[in-house]
């Protein structure tokens, strides 16, 4: 059978940074109690149901994050949804990966950093991204991939 191709089709990365693997039982009145496998079956669901290609990936790793977003150029994502949880303050690297591959993105937090201690105000992210999503817990990655299904 003919390999099914993805060129042309609509193909999203979702990626979660550090920690997020430990979301169910991580602070669950900050984080919620869906656990990232319940997110990522629903948006891979939305996504196929929408007759679109949804990947979803976790690091603890800056480093392997990077690479993701470098790997998503060559595979020919059209667009990222991304919680860079602890790096959204920190990261240039991450930043720059974004910025080299030049993907559309949205960046998403499940908390509301501005509501949150003052050092996590600064994000990285959000005057690079196409919009932002902070607060709705993980509602927020369902918006953000809706966005994307109607937009690429
Ligand atoms: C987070 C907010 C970050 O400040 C924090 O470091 C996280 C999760 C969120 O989704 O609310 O790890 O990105």
């Amino acid at each position: 059978m003919k390999k099914k191709s993805t060129a042309g089709a609509r193909s999203v990365l979702v990626l979660h940074g550090p920690n997020l693997n430990l979301l169910g039982s991580r602070e669950p009145g900050i984080y919620g109690r869906d656990t990232l496998g319940e997110i990522n079956r629903r948006l891979i669901a939305a996504g196929t149901a929408a007759g679109a290609v949804v990947r979803c990936a976790q690091s603890n790793h800056e480093g392997k994050l990077v690479d993701a977003v470098q790997r998503a150029k060559r595979d020919g994502v059209t667009f990222i949804v991304l919680n860079p949880a602890g790096l959204t303050h920190t990261s240039v690297v991450l930043r720059d990966a974004l910025l080299a591959v030049g993907i559309p993105f949205v960046e998403v937090h499940l908390s509301n950093p501005h509501a949150r201690e003052p050092w996590r105000r600064h994000s990285y992210f959000s005057d690079i991204a196409v919009g932002t999503i902070f607060g709705l817990g993980s509602r927020g990655y369902d918006l953000a991939l809706a966005y994307a299904l109607g937009r690429t």
